[in-house]
């Protein structure tokens, strides 16, 4: 029989993206090699380097061609020579929204050996997954200036929600907690009692949607109550569904408590089109280059990319390996690990093929 592959674009992008992406490659080929598959890799030059050579962020075609992919491994995106916002939007949201990737999946979970900031919590408390919406919200972009750089000046910025986009983000959510299999717990993140557009079609939908998954307890919670709990009881989360916003600033909370970006991985996910799978660290300009940068985030992403194939026992032997590797580094962060960046994607590497 012929051997399967799969055909995946990559873009390593800026600053330490292309370190963190080879070693998630790594990875892949060892895992691929193991389960009698392999990878086709077609690696873009899109990022902060690009922008500046060419003047575009992404060029003309690029989305048509990417969305021939099943899947795209992004390194991160973020450049010191770039102003703030160019390539966040011209790339990373661009590809988001063209590619119409609207869950933003965000695992949080302590690996057993991470020191998590919070006292006396362990591996048991701290393993739930954030669900933020992806293509909505205050990130569609809607609003505007009015007298702008005058004394009068007016900025609105909209937050845009869709029955649609909502339901569909809420569904996979639903999905998603009945397939963990864990509580059957979903809690919806919102701030219904101020936000009362927005949050009132979310809470509906919500409501709506979960007469059909009647095996799911569903919860709610405001964003602020979310914070405090996220600290003091995280062992209360199986599964969260927010919107963009509050899912963008609730999951770096959540990725401090399970160790810090080294090891936080996040995928952009079109269940029926083109999804894309990054460490959610960003560029770290200062380490690019210096093989010191935890690749870990990036390799756990790689593996969060196989499920999505629909490879869950590679991806499995994956989150194994990393999890036996973590004991042996001195720390999670940059410079401090104890070994190299590509002698972390080693010894994962070497414990794959063991296993
Ligand atoms: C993230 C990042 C992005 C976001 C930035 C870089 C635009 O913070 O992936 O969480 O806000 O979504
Ligand atoms: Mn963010």
């Amino acid at each position: 029989m012929e051997k399967k592959s799969y055909s995946i674009a990559v873009i390593p992008g800026d600053g330490t993206g292309p370190e963190v992406v080879r070693e998630g490659m790594k990875a892949l080929d060892a895992v691929a090699g193991k389960f009698g598959f392999s990878f086709d890799y077609h690696t873009y030059p899109y990022g902060g380097e690009y922008f500046k050579k060419t003047g575009e962020t992404l060029p003309e075609g690029a989305l048509e061609e990417l969305r021939q992919y099943p899947a795209i491994l992004l390194g991160a995106i973020g450049h010191p020579d770039v102003a703030p916002g160019i390539l966040e939007t011209g790339i990373l949201l661009k590809l988001r929204f063209g590619l119409d990737q609207y869950v933003n999946l965000r695992p949080i979970k302590l690996y057993e050996g991470v020191e998590t900031p919070l006292k006396d919590k362990g591996p048991e408390d701290i393993d739930f997954v954030v669900i933020r919406e992806n293509t909505e919200g205050l990130y569609a972009g809607a609003g505007g200036f009015l007298k702008k750089g005058t004394p009068d000046e007016v900025a609105v910025q909209e937050s845009i929600n869709t029955r649609k986009g909502v339901e569909r983000c809420v569904r996979y959510a639903f999905e998603l907690t009945r397939k963990r299999n864990r509580e059957k717990k979903l809690t919806l993140c919102g701030k219904t009692n101020v936000l009362i557009y927005a949050f009132d079609l979310w809470f509906r939908t919500f409501n709506e949607v979960a007469k059909e998954y009647p095996d799911v307890t569903t919860d709610y919670a405001h964003v602020d109550a979310i914070c405090m709990w996220m600290v003091k009881n995280p062992e209360t989360f199986d599964v969260i569904v927010t919107d963009n916003m509050f899912g963008d600033i609730i999951t770096d909370l959540g990725a401090m408590i399970q160790g810090g970006m080294g090891i936080a991985a996040g995928g952009n996910i079109n269940p029926e089109g083109t999804s894309m799978f990054e460490p959610i660290g960003g560029s770290a300009p200062k380490y690019a280059g210096k093989n010191v940068i935890n690749p870990l985030a990036a390799i756990s992403s790689a593996a969060m990319m196989l499920d999505y194939l629909g490879e869950k026992a590679a991806a499995d032997t994956i989150e194994s390996a990393v999890q036996s590797v973590i004991p042996r580094l001195k720390s999670l962060s940059a410079g401090k690990m104890g070994y190299t960046t590509q002698a972390v994607g080693d010894l994962v590497a070497e414990e794959i093929l063991k296993s």
